[in-house]
């Protein structure tokens, strides 16, 4: 059996993540597995620093695609299962896995092909699967199963870790806030999922395994961080039609603009996330069935037309 896993990790979080959920088809001699990592031809900085960290902004939200590296899959290889592992950048799937399924080369890799979702990222990345159960659609593939592994801290304290983490490149614990990234323990248990894939893929049985995976805790949905996110999206398109008014991602004229976004993004967020918590509270006795139904839509792989 063939399994090819496409990634995209910066830091290598998202890789560690991958190597320890998918170890039990790795480790075991009927599962051939492959490694591919999808890069762009810029490289993106880590540590970033403020202006290039907000510059990718626009791209970001609106999915406009940059040009890849060579991506290394054999297509003589007729994979069984696919695993595309990626991380989220500002509430879309990263640059580079954005890239990915807009190329031509996407339509023959993922043609026909079932397709697993692996995500790592601090906490929000409902509305990123959205737009990548989009893309799979267009590419005629068929999404059986979704994973996802986040920060489990409080949204504020992880929004101050990951700050620290990707301008300084430091993840540990410093004064009371707790080390940042998805805790080891959660990496490191996430080999469960890959047992689900491991027995689906001996019994040749890889129709919708998403109840299972679930039953696992594959995918935790907190209804407050949901109604962030789609306040957010609204207030990100706005604001990335405001930046690219002034240019392309190499144009030096809209990093004006950037600097001031990289003020208030992170303000609005400390001001808006409070208060979404508040409202959400009210929205979850109001609306409680639209809201558990909205829910229950994100835990499973079909796209709302
Ligand atoms: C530019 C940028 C924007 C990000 N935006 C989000 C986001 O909107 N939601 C989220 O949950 N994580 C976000 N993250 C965190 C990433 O999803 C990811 O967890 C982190 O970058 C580590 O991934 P790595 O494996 O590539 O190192 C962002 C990271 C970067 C670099």
């Amino acid at each position: 059996m063939k399994v090819l896993v496409l990634y995209y990790s910066q830091t290598g979080q998202l890789k560690d993540i991958a190597n320890n959920c998918l170890s039990p088809l790795v480790n075991d001699d009927s599962v051939d597995v492959n490694f591919v990592k999808v890069e762009t031809e810029h490289q993106f900085p880590f540590p970033w620093t403020r202006l290039t960290f907000f510059n990718a902004f626009p791209e970001s939200v609106f999915g406009i695609p940059f040009k890849l590296k060579p991506i290394q899959v054999d297509e003589s290889k007729d994979y069984d299962l696919i695993i595309l592992a990626y991380t989220v950048w500002y509430l879309n799937p990263s640059i580079p896995i954005s890239s990915l399924l807009q190329n031509e080369e996407a339509k023959r890799i993922f043609n026909g092909k079932k397709v697993v979702t692996l995500i790592g990222s601090r906490n929000m990345w409902v509305l990123a699967q959205e737009r990548v159960k989009r893309h799979l659609k267009e590419l005629k593939a068929d999404l059986i199963g979704n994973i996802v592994l986040i920060d489990r801290n409080k949204n504020l304290v992880s929004i101050i870790t990951i700050i620290r983490w990707m301008f300084y490149g430091k993840k540990d614990p410093f004064w009371g806030f707790p080390r940042a990234g998805i805790i080891q323990e959660d990496i490191e248990s996430s080999n469960r999922f890959g047992e689900v894939l491991l027995n689906r893929l001996k019994q040749n049985n890889l129709s919708d395994m998403q109840e299972e995976l679930n039953a696992k805790g594959a995918v935790e949905i907190n209804p407050s961080l949901v109604i962030l996110e789609k306040r957010a999206t609204k207030l990100f398109h706005m604001y990335g039609n405001f930046l690219i008014k002034k240019g392309g991602f190499f144009d030096k004229e809209r990093l004006g603009r950037v600097g001031l976004l990289s003020y208030l993004l992170p303000i609005g967020a400390f001001i808006l996330s409070p208060i979404t918590t508040l409202s959400s509270f009210l929205i979850s006795v109001i609306k409680r069935k639209e809201l558990a139904a909205e829910i229950r839509y994100f835990k499973q792989n079909s796209l709302r037309e």
